[in-house]
């Protein structure tokens, strides 16, 4: 392996301590930030997931408020526990852990969470707002991947940005955040997907790719430009072991690579965390 790491868990690390520090600046004004989480069902990644965000809360300060729902709750009491979260005070910001388990209708629920409360970014109005090119709240994945790339000095300005998979949570708002007119982002993107056959003619012609297919192994060296950097946000598993959806013969062909573990993970529960405060600050109108 010869490219160079992007190393989420130290730049994690760094935006945690910024977080920090403005939890302690909202409690000198009396308020103490709160980040809800509901969880429906015991998918053992998604429980994961929803445990490392609370510890990331203790470690920053945010209170955390868990709901966790049995699988086979009815769509209408999930939407009174959203009605619920709505109406909170202490909650400045929630996110309903996805996937919801098979016969709850997903976009309802989303669509039912308060916009200024959405800390996924996921609200069909804020993704609308990214739509328009006026963002308020960035889906989480996708601004980590960008600020993991800016931090290590990779810019996407008039770059080839290849994103496999065309998911809500990753592919599709990355797409839209890349080729935004602002600095760091004007890319040319383009977007592969199982509807598209030779998805590496595609890749190849690309600066930066980031794989976002939750399929193991699916990318490989042969696919990449050398030099390119190279983001793996897609995750499957083998049981417990968590799978790439690089394989391993990308790091001796690309510039930039994140790891297996410590990649976008951590860079996504950061983003998290800021878009927790700055739901904080505005509620007080900061
Ligand atoms: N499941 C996997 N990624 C995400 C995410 O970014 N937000 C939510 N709510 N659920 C997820």
């Amino acid at each position: 392996m010869t490219a160079r790491i992007l190393d989420g868990e130290a730049l994690a690390a760094r935006i945690r301590k910024e977080v920090a520090s403005r939890v302690e600046q909202l409690e000198a004004h009396g308020v103490t930030p709160g980040l809800g989480t509901v969880l429906v069902g015991d998918h053992p990644p998604s429980r994961r997931y929803v445990d490392m965000k609370h510890a990331d809360c203790a470690e920053v300060g945010i209170t955390s408020i868990h709901r966790h729902l049995p699988a086979d709750i009815s769509q209408d009491d999930l939407l009174g526990v959203v009605v619920g979260l709505n109406a909170d005070p202490a909650v400045h910001a929630y996110l309903v852990q996805l996937p919801l388990p098979a016969g709850l209708d997903e976009e309802e629920i989303l669509l039912a969470v308060d916009p200024a409360k959405d800390v996924d970014g996921l609200h069909p109005v804020n993704l609308g707002k990214l739509v328009m090119g006026n963002p308020t709240v960035l889906p989480c994945t996708p601004a980590g991947i960008l600020e993991l790339l800016r931090d290590n000095g990779i810019s996407l300005d008039g770059k080839d940005v290849a994103i496999v998979g065309r998911g809500l949570t990753i592919g599709r708002p990355l797409a839209l955040l890349a080729a935004l007119k602002r600095p760091g982002c004007n890319a040319a993107v383009t977007v592969v997907h199982t509807g598209v056959p030779d998805m590496a003619a595609h890749l190849y012609r690309a600066d930066v790719v980031v794989a976002a297919a939750g399929q193991a192994g699916l990318v490989t060296g042969d696919m990449i430009k050398p030099g390119a950097a190279v983001v793996g946000a897609g995750v499957s598993f083998e049981g417990k072991r968590l799978l790439s959806d690089l394989d391993d013969s990308v790091g001796d062909v690309a510039g930039w690579i994140t790891p297996r573990i410590g990649g976008v993970g951590p860079m996504t529960r950061a983003m998290l965390l800021r878009n927790a405060i700055e739901a904080a600050e505005r509620s007080v109108g900061g």
